[in-house]
Order: structure tokens, then sequence, then C-alpha cells
């Protein structure tokens, strides 16, 4: 399958690199014309263990390109994943200034059906955001799809390559095919792709993170209880 990712930092670039292990066909795109010249050279910019060793072998086997021009390579993909920056605000909500623009410039160009696929995090009803931002500028047929990320930094390779879980929002059987097909390959040890509409994929993605703040709350708190009473001996 011919994918391309538009964001490559740490999602983006693994993801696109994973993409391409499985044998697809992948172009990673960033605005950031210094990381994708440092990409092209072969200098991974963020520090994850088997990434380089992917990254090496499927730029050496041509199923990985880097480019700063999202024009020149997403008419000939059939996929289009966002991963772009979604940084808190001062509110602490997430701006979704480089989806949108991410989201109007694929509006801009789009000639044929594509899934365009939504990797940042975002909050619960931003694809309907996307969908709205691409169809002012389209009347080509496209779907919009949530695939949140769950990667730990420091195992985000591993993590992409061996899932606990894959979730994808979509809202047609035929983005639900492409989609299951893209990851076929990272399930095959019997790991579920959940398949759910885009809000409540969305919502995942918090509840997930909110799980895991609660978690390592809960650890914390239980902790200090025993710091205090070994205190108190
Ligand atoms: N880092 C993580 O561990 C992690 C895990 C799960 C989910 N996420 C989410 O994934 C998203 C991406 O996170 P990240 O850590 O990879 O971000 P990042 O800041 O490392 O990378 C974002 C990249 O997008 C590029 N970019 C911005 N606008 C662009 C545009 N219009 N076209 C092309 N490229 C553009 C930037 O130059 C940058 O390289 C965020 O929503 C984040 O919350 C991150």
């Amino acid at each position: 399958m011919k994918v391309t990712v538009i964001g490559t930092g740490y999602v983006g670039l693994v993801t696109g690199t994973c993409l391409a292990e499985s044998g697809n066909q992948v172009a990673c795109v960033d605005t950031d014309a210094r990381k994708i010249d440092l990409l092209k050279q072969g200098v991974v910019p963020i520090y994850e263990p088997g990434l380089k060793e992917y990254l090496d072998r499927n730029v050496a086997q041509g199923r990985l390109t880097f480019t700063t021009d999202l024009y020149s390579v997403m008419d000939d993909s059939e996929v289009l994943m966002i991963a772009v920056g979604t940084p808190p605000g001062e509110d602490g909500s997430a701006d979704l200034k480089y989806v949108l623009a991410v989201a109007e410039s694929i509006g801009k160009r789009i000639k044929e059906y594509k899934i365009v696929v939504n990797k940042s995090t975002v909050p619960v009803g931003s694809g309907d955001l996307v969908r709205e931002t691409i169809r002012k500028h389209t009347n080509v047929e496209f779907d919009v799809v949530s695939n949140p990320e769950f990667l730990k930094e420091g195992d985000a390779v591993n993590d992409f390559m061996k899932p606990d879980r894959i979730v994808i929002g979509v809202e047609s059987a035929r983005a639900e095919e492409v989609m299951k097909r893209l990851y076929a390959p990272f399930h095959r040890l019997g790991h579920r792709v959940v398949s759910m509409d885009v809000r409540s994929a969305e919502m995942t993605k918090y509840a997930a993170n909110a799980m895991l703040a609660t978690k390592i709350t809960f650890t914390n708190e239980i902790a200090n209880l025993c710091g205090l009473r070994r205190g108190h001996q």
C-alpha cells in the first residue's frame, strides 16, 4: 500500500518507518527542512532503539522517502496520515492549528479518493473539523479515520510492531477494510484491531491517557504512604 505520513516527529517517524518495514511504500513529509535533510542523510533526530536500523534498511530498499513537499507525494498515496503536533494551550486544550493546516492543504490538492487518518491526539469532534476543513475545498470523495497512537517513548518501535491494541475509528466499510489491511501484519500474534466510530476512537485515546495518569498517581500515593510509614518506625 502507498502511504504518506505528514509530520515526521516522534509519532510520524516511527509510524512511517514501521509501515515501510511491513512492506508499504511510505513518504514522510515535514515542513522542517532541516529535519528532512538530516533524515535523508540517515540521521535519526530522536533516540529510539531499533529505529535507525529499520530506517536505513527501508531507505536502502526504496520503501521509505522523506520530503518537505506534500504535493509531490500525496497524489500517489491511498492513505494520508496526519501526525503533526497538538501542543497544549495555556488552558490545557490541544491546539489544532497544525492538524487543520494539513487538512486544508489536503483539501486544496485532493484529486481522487483518499483515506485521511488522524494519528495526532485530538479532542473528540476533531475528525468532524478535519472533514469540514477538507470539504470546504473539494467535492472529491474521502474518508476521515481516527487512529490514535499508544506508543511509549523509548520503546516505540516495539510498541508499533507488537501493539497491545490498534484502535480505528471509521465511518465507512471501505475505510475499515483498508485500515485492517494496513495493520494486518502487526496483529498476526492475535492482537486485536478494535473498530469503532471516529468520535469513540478519539475518546479512547483520552480515556487511555487518563487511566495511565490515574495508575501513576495511585502508585505514587501508595509509595508516599509507605515512605511516611517508614518515617514513623
Ligand atoms: N510523542 C509521543 O510519545 C506521542 C504518543 C502518542 C501520541 N502522540 C501525539 O501525536 C502527535 C504528534 O506528536 P509528536 O510527539 O510526534 O510531535 P512532534 O512535535 O515530535 O512532531 C510533529 C512534527 O510535525 C511537523 N509539522 C507541523 N506542521 C506540519 C505540516 N503542516 N506539514 C508537515 N509537517 C508538519 C513538525 O515540524 C514536527 O516535526 C501529537 O498529537 C501527540 O500528542 C505523541
